[in-house]
C-alpha cells in the first residue's frame, strides 16, 4: 500500500474535553515538530500514531492512512508497518559488528546489501561529529552514534515512509545537516521536540498543551525573518558547545573573535 497521508483525528485532552484541533493532516515529504511544555502529551501523541490508535488509548484519537482505517496487517506483520519510531532510550541489545548488522538486516529487507550498507553508514556519520568504526560491535556505539545509525537504518535500509523522533536534540546530532538530509527523501518525519531550530525547520508545528493538540502553526511570513535571525544566535551557541564538548576553556578573546569573524559573514 502506497501512503500518501495520515490523519490525526483529534480526541480529548488530560480534562477530558476535546481537543481545540480536531483533524491535522500530514503528507509525504512532511516535515512536522510536536513542542510543548513537559507533561503535555507529545509523547503520548506520537504513542498514538504508532499504534494507529482507534479511540482506544487515553486520549480518544484516531490515526487514518489514505483516509482510511489502517489495514490490521500494519500492526500484525513487522515487515508491513510503515511507522520506525525512534525513542530516546532505543538501545541495541546486539553485540555483532555495526557492518554485520547492517548487513543482516539489509538482507532480510532484500536490498542491494553493499550499497544500502555503506550508504547507510554514510548518512549515519554525516549526523554525528564522530564517524563510526563498523568493525565495532553495536554495543559499543555512544548514545549519539547509536541514535545517528537507528535514523539511518530506519531511512535507508527500513525504508520506513513514516519516521516518528522523539528528542534528537541531545543526542550529539547535527541538527541542521539532518533536517536538510531527510528533505532529501519522501517520507513523514514527525519530530517531537523542545529545539527551536527543528521546530522553526520543519513544514509546521502542532502545539501540545494539557494533553491536547492546541494548534498547528505555519512558519509564515515574519516568523520566517525571525527564524533566521535565531538560526544566527544559535550558531554562535552551537560553536562555543563544541568547544565546551572538547574540553577547552574559553576566554573573552576567543568570544571577540568569534563574534568579529561571525560579523563579517552574515
Ligand atoms: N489526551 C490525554 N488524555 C489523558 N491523559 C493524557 C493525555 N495526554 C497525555 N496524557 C498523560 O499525561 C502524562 C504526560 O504525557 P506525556 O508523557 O505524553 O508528556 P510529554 O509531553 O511527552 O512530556 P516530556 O516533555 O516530559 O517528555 C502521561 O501520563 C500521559 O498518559
Ligand atoms: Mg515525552
Amino acid at each position: 500500500m502506497e501512503i500518501k497521508k495520515l490523519t490525526i483525528i483529534g480526541g480529548h485532552g488530560k480534562d477530558g474535553q476535546p481537543e481545540p484541533t480536531r483533524e491535522v493532516t500530514l503528507k509525504m515529504g512532511d516535515i512536522v515538530s510536536i513542542v510543548g511544555p513537559t507533561g503535555c502529551g507529545k509523547t503520548t501523541l506520537i504513542n498514538d500514531i504508532e499504534l494507529f490508535a482507534n479511540e482506544n488509548t487515553p486520549s480518544g484519537r484516531k490515526v487514518l492512512i489514505n483516509d482510511g482505517v489502517p489495514p490490521e496487517e500494519f500492526r500484525a506483520d513487522p515487515y508491513k508497518n510503515p511507522i520506525a519510531l525512534i525513542s530516546q532510550h532505543t538501545n541495541f541489545l546486539s553485540d555483532l559488528p555495526v557492518k554485520k548488522f547492517l548487513e543482516v538486516h539489509a538482507r532480510i529487507r532484500k536490498s542491494d546489501v553493499q550499497n544500502v550498507v555503506n550508504e547507510t553508514v554514510e548518512f549515519a556519520n554525516q549526523l554525528t561529529g564522530e564517524p563510526l568504526n563498523v568493525e565495532n560491535s553495536m554495543t559499543e556505539l555512544s548514545g549519539g552514534q547509536t541514535r545517528a545509525l537507528l535514523i539511518a537504518d530506519a531511512v535507508i535500509i527500513g525504508n520506513s515512509p513514516i519516521i516518528l523522533l522523539d528528542e534528537i536534540e541531545n543526542a550529539g546530532i547535527n541538527r541542521t545537516k539532518a533536517l536538510q538530509l531527510l528533505k532529501n527523501y519522501q517520507k513523514i518525519f514527525i519530530f517531537v521536540t523542545h529545539d527551536p531550530r527543528i521546530a522553526l525547520l520543519s513544514d509546521f508545528r502542532i502545539a501540545m498543551g494539557n494533553g491536547a493538540m492546541q494548534k498547528v502553526i505555519l512558519p509564515e511570513n515574519e516568523e520566517k525573518v525571525v527564524a533566521e535571525e535565531l538560526r544566527k544566535f544559535d550558531d554562535v551557541l552551537t560553536h562555543f558547545r563544541d568547544h565546551i564538548r572538547k574540553g577547552d576553556k574559553l576566554d573573552k578573546k576567543m568570544l571577540d573573535e568569534y563574534l568579529a569573524t561571525f560579523a563579517k559573514s552574515v
